[in-house]
């Protein structure tokens, strides 16, 4: 059984039980552009996608088992073959310096007390060789296709040097982002809505990357990004790396088809968070599909509104290997720093725990299609 760590409790404050209540506190926190940039509140018509993630996760009912000895509950996992404590990873998310100051460092020591693997962003404040050179926990490496085959090429190869497991090549922000909040709320990176940013850690990765080429900034980096980027290129990526390749932001079974022809590693069915396309369905109503065509030779994986135990038992319930969380892990990194971000860990595996127990599951690795049924 996992020993829960202490909440970063602050006197006056209510009490920090579940990832509800980190929602609501780093939103007390933020300043409203930056919450809304980047979170947005459920509910909000320019965050459909994001609802729908949640709500998902609420039309699904578990159908629990009784009489099973539970007595032993076994949450580890393998994720291509790295092991991790629970099925709850940390999902790549950009800047992170905007929560804490210490942004993705601190968040490498929430994910190594966790037992977990974290994704890195290509657009993390921290570079490739600081995060390697710090990070005790195992690394995965999330890859935004530039424009520039140098630059992508430079930043694989940066990744795989430094010990990195795997390539996770986001696909669902293909060079344009209608992002009509960022236009409804003000903020500057460097203004008063991210006091903890310092200048030059924005696009760290990207520094010195090599002489002559057509280095992005933060307000040209979506136009950075190669929208002409096909299955075809995916063999070039395979021919520089020996990483394992997963393609983050599918949500169809053509598409999971495509990526078994195409020897790929690994799918996160994802929407990014709801921050690409509004009026996708919810990752979780997507899953079934792919596990379904991706077949037995590619791990898949699940992110979007994941914020309970029970969100996660749903997933791999519908086959998933394991989850990725972004906002939850934010939130306490928003909230605490890296006591935060590590004690949501703990609240998720906790309630995960307990779920099991309740359902009559001991091993996160045998969770059957029967636990779960819809509205
Ligand atoms: C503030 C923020 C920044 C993000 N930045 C990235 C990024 O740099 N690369 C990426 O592939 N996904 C990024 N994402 C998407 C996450 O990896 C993930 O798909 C999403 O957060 C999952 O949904 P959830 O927030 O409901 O858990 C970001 C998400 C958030 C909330």
């Amino acid at each position: 059984m996992a020993v829960e760590s202490q909440a970063p409790e602050r006197p006056g404050s209510p009490p920090l039980i579940n990832v509800a209540d980190y929602e609501q506190r780093a939103r007390d926190l933020l300043a409203p552009g930056a919450w809304h940039a980047s979170f947005g509140d459920y509910g909000d018509p320019e965050w459909e996608t994001n609802t729908n993630n949640v709500d998902g996760f609420a039309q699904l009912y578990l159908r629990p088992r009784i009489l099973v000895d539970v007595s032993r509950r076994d949450l580890t996992t393998r994720v291509l073959d790295v092991p991790a404590s629970l099925p709850v990873l940390v999902a790549p998310s950009g800047l992170q310096q905007r929560w804490t100051r210490e942004g993705e460092l601190a968040m490498t020591r929430a994910a190594a007390a966790a037992g977990t693997i974290m994704a890195l962003s290509t657009v993390a404040s921290y570079s490739i060789e600081e995060i390697a050179a710090a990070a005790e926990c195992p690394l995965f490496f999330q890859l935004y296709w530039m424009r520039e085959r140098r630059i992508t090429e430079n930043l694989v190869r940066r990744a795989e040097a430094a010990g990195f497991r795997a390539v996770i090549v986001t696909v669902d922000i293909p060079g344009v982002a209608s992002r009509e909040r960022d236009k409804r709320y003000s903020w500057n990176l460097t203004g008063e809505e991210y006091t903890t940013v310092e200048k030059e850690r924005i696009l760290r990765n990207f520094r010195g990357v090599e002489p002559g080429t057509n280095v992005p900034t933060w307000a040209t980096f979506n136009a950075s990004v190669d929208d002409s980027v096909t299955w075809r290129d995916l063999e070039w990526l395979r021919m520089i790396t020996t990483l394992p390749i997963v393609i983050k932001g599918l949500q169809t079974a053509e598409d999971a088809r495509l990526c078994a022809e195409h020897g790929i590693d690994g799918i996160v069915v994802s929407n990014h968070g709801g921050f690409a396309l509004d009026g996708s369905r919810a990752t979780v109503a997507a899953l079934p599909e792919v596990v379904d065509a991706a077949g037995a030779s590619i791990e898949v994986y699940l992110d979007g509104g994941v914020r309970r135990g029970t969100d996660v038992l749903k997933a791999l319930a519908l086959g998933a290997t394991a989850v990725f969380v972004g906002r939850a892990a934010l939130w306490g990194l928003a909230v605490a720093a890296e006591d935060g971000a590590r004690h949501v860990f703990e609240i998720i595996r906790g309630e995960l725990d307990r779920a099991m127990a309740h359902c009559g599951v001991d091993d996160v690795k045998t969770v059957g299609a029967d636990l779960v049924g819809a509205v």
